[in-house]
């Protein structure tokens, strides 16, 4: 339940029965009802103080509802306007929400509707506050390093972070892709003693087998067929520094004999090579796997394992931090506004309301490129739902799980293209697609640009 007992609403209409009896139910509700039979009334008593929502009749005899309105507007913008107007006036209702007003209601109405829109009301007023809440706090305490967050569980990963960094353990980090993996090892290295030494990352799981060894190890001259210069190796590249082992899950049997070896002694020889080389550097490691599966499938050793696993931190699916939600996207487009010069500098609270809602299976990195083309396709000064890829306007969610790939590919096509004015370059870049591409999809499905 939302908090009703602070929520306080002025309802002005020249007819006493109808102040009385939407008084008597909107305080049922929970909510601190005030009544004004007029316009001059009214703007009295906000001239007193703030109300956060206001009931206003279009036709009342000294001051009407829309001149009412637009001196709200100017005194106080904040509040929330509801205006009630006839059934044959509709027209009226479009000219107050021109005006600023948020929501109407056509006379004569179930006092059940007027909750249901009070409602509506209250939630987009609690969420925009948080919004702004978000604002100030995004600046300050909910940042460490470069890793945001303020959840219970990053938190508690903030502070294993800087007890990790202080020691000189190998640490591997798990999590779903993009939780944020390598930016935390990134955090320890930057913290750590060795911070002035090269963070040296390799993706094990990009390499086949021989040219892992190569790029772990480096090569003398003449090794093999490629090998025209001798290379060093990353090992010897993060000597005084820090080892990023990304994907380690994916390594080969046989390179995890050699691994294991190396981080035991931190001794090796290049490809090809025959003098030992020494580096001293320090192990961090990640994957998206997980590794006692692995080692129960007989992918992974179990003593490489152990030598890795030494200190072990989790980073958790954005599912299950939501409170970090707002903050991440509120930070990004901050980032994504900066870099494209863009003018938007706030969250539409029912955007932000769809953000929370959606399941984020690619975590961070799937909420920091959303902003991004959000950034990118944007056209007023705040992200709107549409703006963000997972929302399907105008229908939501219960519509979309109603459409093929196929459909939800045409739709999106179409939605960019009307986003981007038909203009193919920009459309392609905001789908990531190429043009010939685009080109081919808009003859499949039949688009005009
Ligand atoms: N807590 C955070 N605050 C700010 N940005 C973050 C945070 N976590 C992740 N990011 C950003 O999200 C993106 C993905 O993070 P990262 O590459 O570290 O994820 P990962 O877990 O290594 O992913 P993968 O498993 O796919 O390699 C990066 O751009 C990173 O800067
Ligand atoms: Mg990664």
């Amino acid at each position: 339940m939302l908090p009703h007992k602070k929520i306080t609403i002025l309802v002005v209409d020249d007819e006493l029965s109808i102040r009385e009896a939407f008084s008597d139910w909107l305080k049922q509700d929970g909510f601190e009802v005030e009544t004004a039979d007029d316009g001059p009334v009214a703007l009295a008593k906000i001239k007193e103080r703030h109300y956060d929502i206001m009931l206003v009749d279009v036709k009342m005899p000294q001051m009407d509802g829309i001149t009412l309105l637009k001196h709200l507007k100017e005194n106080d913008p904040d509040t929330a306007v509801v205006m009630m107007t006839a059934h044959g006036a509709i027209q009226d209702a479009v000219e107050a929400i021109k005006l600023g007003a948020n929501d109407y209601l056509l006379k004569p109405f179930e006092l059940e509707e007027l909750s249901l829109t009070i409602e509506k009301l209250v939630q987009m007023q609690t969420l925009a506050m948080e919004n702004l809440i978000l604002k100030d706090r995004v600046a300050s305490i909910t940042r460490f390093e470069n890793l945001v967050g303020q959840s219970p569980p990053m938190l508690k990963l903030f502070e294993t972070i800087v007890n990790v960094a202080r020691s000189d353990a190998t640490v591997l980090i798990t999590g779903e892709t993009g939780t944020g993996k390598e930016l935390v090892a990134r955090t320890i290295h930057a913290r750590s003693p060795r911070g002035y030494s090269p963070f040296i990352a390799i993706n094990c799981g990009a390499f086949t087998e021989h040219l892992l060894e190569s790029e772990l190890f480096g090569h003398e001259r003449g090794a093999f067929t490629d090998a025209k210069f001798t290379k060093k190796g990353r090992l010897e590249m993060a000597n005084a520094g820090t080892l990023f082992l990304d994907e380690v899950g994916d390594i080969s049997m046989k390179m995890q004999i050699d691994l294991l070896r190396v981080l035991e002694t931190h001794e090796f020889t290049r490809v090809g090579g025959t003098t030992t080389i020494n580096s001293d550097f320090r192990v961090i490691a990640a994957t998206h796997q997980d590794l006692q599966e692995s080692i129960r499938r007989r992918t992974f050793r179990q003593d490489l394992f152990y030598r890795l696993n030494v200190i072990h931190l989790e980073v958790p699916p954005l599912r299950e931090r939501p409170e970090d939600i707002p903050l991440l996207a509120e930070h990004f487009l901050r980032r994504y506004a900066t870099e494209t010069g863009k003018k938007i500098d706030s969250i539409h609270p029912e955007a932000l309301a769809a953000m929370r809602r959606h399941a984020w299976p690619g975590n961070i990195r799937e909420l920091e490129n959303a902003i991004e083309r959000a950034v990118v396709v944007g056209k007023s000064r705040q992200i709107k739902p549409a703006d963000l890829p997972f929302v399907f306007a105008p229908g939501g969610a219960e519509e979309a799980a109603n459409l093929s790939l196929e459909d939800m590919e045409r739709r999106h096509i179409a939605l960019v293209l009307a986003a981007e004015g038909g203009h193919i370059t920009n459309a392609a870049k905001v789908l990531r697609i190429n043009r010939n591409t685009l080109y081919e999809k808009i003859k499949k499905y039949g688009l005009t640009p």
